[in-house]
């Protein structure tokens, strides 16, 4: 067993305040779990749980009354447990409990307990240290299970037989996952084994608290990671059976295709890379979704994998709804980014004219930028050569989007043709109509419908007054021709004359 004193890390008044009260009422309190955890690795870690030999709800409540009226006490009596708050830290108080649960459902059997009983009952070793904040030995570790050794040697581990750990909540091998993702740590053999046993109990877990869970992975720096052990465990299979079917490697005549599951992992990886953005992260997990059912082989041309950017997008709408994942604009996003996918890589294979690339550019629009390094991550060949080739296009691709950015931002300072212009040519007073002539207009241009010129702006604005039966009141492409001759043999604009120079 380690003995350690952390008493210099325990910053926070909290502690002695908590440790106070619980002397006053003779009890033993302790720091514990995940904050512990996190005060070793050096991770920041806001919200604190004590544990008392005793009720957590007397104790929070003492210490609620010594705070004063800035503390706000909220008392859960179902569970046992009491929150108070002291400045922006949440503190969390329960009774040490002795628990042991049925094997149909999640709801434990509770005792009290000593802190050894409540230690023996926690997930991971790494979750199950105490720190004392009793003024006699405040700051002083409890470890029965070695989580300090565990951290030192970057372990997951479970302090009983991990088959009860397990079978007492199932969730915990989600965790057991996350954790081993979040920190970067192994999870040690025998841990893993019974997640292999296990795996099946996943089942009478609520979608909500696995989505919770998946959600930390995909936050995580290399979320592979986390992905990969789900697979190995076996827990894909129950939590997200199309992500299994990718796996594999399939060969017909001696051609075979790429593993999806091992690509779509090196594209996550590097889109988790560059971008923090966790929905950028999942279009990246599901951008390949479609490929096993739309699989097929081809004597002449191979594996294909027709439509399975459509496909992938339709999966995407059904995969978050079942995952309890957000349904407004995230899942749109995602869906679009799975579609859209292969639109760059398209437009460098074939000639990279402007309008293809502003076709682009407008069906992506703001997401464009994301779907471009979802692009660049999904070139993951092996032919450096090729992949050279492929990420130089893109930066011909990204050069055009900015040239094409600039163009509009001009367009939107400076129409060719202007609401005065509109109002004058056909009579109009400052209404919505004029608007709509100028935003159509601007459109135009930016669809590369009509070229960004005066006569043909002219042009498509008389198009339009046909279409709404509205007439001009003079021919303006002739008066545009008039201005633009006179420009040309030097002689200045009579009807504007400039009144800058004196007359002669
Ligand atoms: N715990 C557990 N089994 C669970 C959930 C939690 O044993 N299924 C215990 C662990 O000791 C854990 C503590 O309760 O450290 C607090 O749980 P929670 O707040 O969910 O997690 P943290 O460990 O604080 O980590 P995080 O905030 O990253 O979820």
């Amino acid at each position: 067993m380690n003995t350690m004193n952390l008493s210099k890390k325990l910053k926070s008044k909290s502690f002695r305040l908590v440790g106070e009260a619980a002397d006053a009422m003779q009890r033993e309190c302790y720091v514990v779990g995940g904050y512990v955890r996190d005060l070793i690795i050096g991770r920041h870690s806001k919200d604190i749980d004590f544990v008392t030999v005793g009720s957590g709800i007397e104790l929070a409540t003492k210490v609620g009354e010594n705070i004063g009226p800035r503390a706000h006490l909220a008392v859960y009596r179902n569970y046992g447990t009491a929150q108070l708050h002291f400045g922006k830290t949440e503190l969390e108080f329960v009774g040490a409990r002795r628990e042991s649960y049925s094997r149909d459902s999640r709801n434990p059997i509770v005792e009290d307990g000593t802190l050894d009983d409540d230690l023996a009952r926690r997930d991971f070793t790494i979750n199950a240290m105490a720190i004392s904040v009793n003024a006699d030995t405040f700051g002083e570790l409890i470890d029965r299970y070695d989580g300090l050794g565990d951290i030192e040697r970057r372990i997951i581990r479970t302090p009983l037989d991990p088959d009860i750990t397990f079978s007492d909540d199932p969730l915990r091998m989600m965790r057991a996952i996350r954790f081993a993702t979040q920190l970067d740590f192994d999870i040690e053999p025998e841990t893993f084994a019974a997640l292999n046993r296990n795996a099946a109990r996943i089942e009478i877990i609520s979608g909500e608290r696995i989505k919770d869970e998946l959600m930390k992975i995909m936050a995580s720096p290399r979320p592979s990671k986390g992905w990969y052990l789900l697979l190995r465990s076996g827990l894909l299979d129950f939590i997200f059976p199309e992500l299994v079917r990718m796996k594999g490697v399939e060969v017909v005549h001696g051609r075979a295709h790429k593993d999806n599951f091992v690509h779509t992992m090196t594209v996550l990886d590097s889109v988790a890379a560059a971008s923090e953005n966790v929905w950028l992260r999942w279009a990246a997990l599901l951008h390949d979704i479609g490929k096993p059912v739309t699989k097929h082989f081809d004597d002449e041309r191979g594996w294909t994998f027709h439509n399975h950017n459509f496909i992938g997008a339709k999966m995407v709408k059904s995969i978050f709804r079942r995952m309890k994942l957000p349904q407004g604009s995230e899942l749109t996003y995602v869906s679009k980014l799975v579609e859209l996918h292969m639109r760059p890589i398209a437009l460098v294979e074939d000639e990279v004219t402007d309008s293809a690339v502003r076709r682009l550019a407008n069906y992506a629009e703001a997401d464009l930028e994301d779907l471009m390094v979802l692009a660049r991550a999904d070139i993951t060949s092996k032919d450096e050569a090729r992949k050279a080739r492929y990420l130089a296009n893109f930066d011909l691709v990204e050069e055009k989007f900015r040239d094409i950015f600039a163009k509009d931002a001009e367009l939107n300072r400076k129409n060719p043709v202007n609401g005065n212009e509109i109002m004058e040519l056909f009579g109009l007073p400052q209404s919505p109509e004029v608007g709509y002539f100028t935003k159509s207009l601007k459109q135009a241009i930016k669809d590369c419908e009509i070229e960004d010129t005066r006569i043909a702006a002219f042009e498509y604005v008389l198009a339009l007054a046909r279409e709404k039966g509205i007439e001009p009141l003079f021919d303006p492409i002739e008066r545009e021709k008039e201005v633009e001759a006179a420009a040309e043999s030097g002689a200045a604009d009579k009807s504007q004359p400039d009144k800058s120079q004196p007359d002669e």
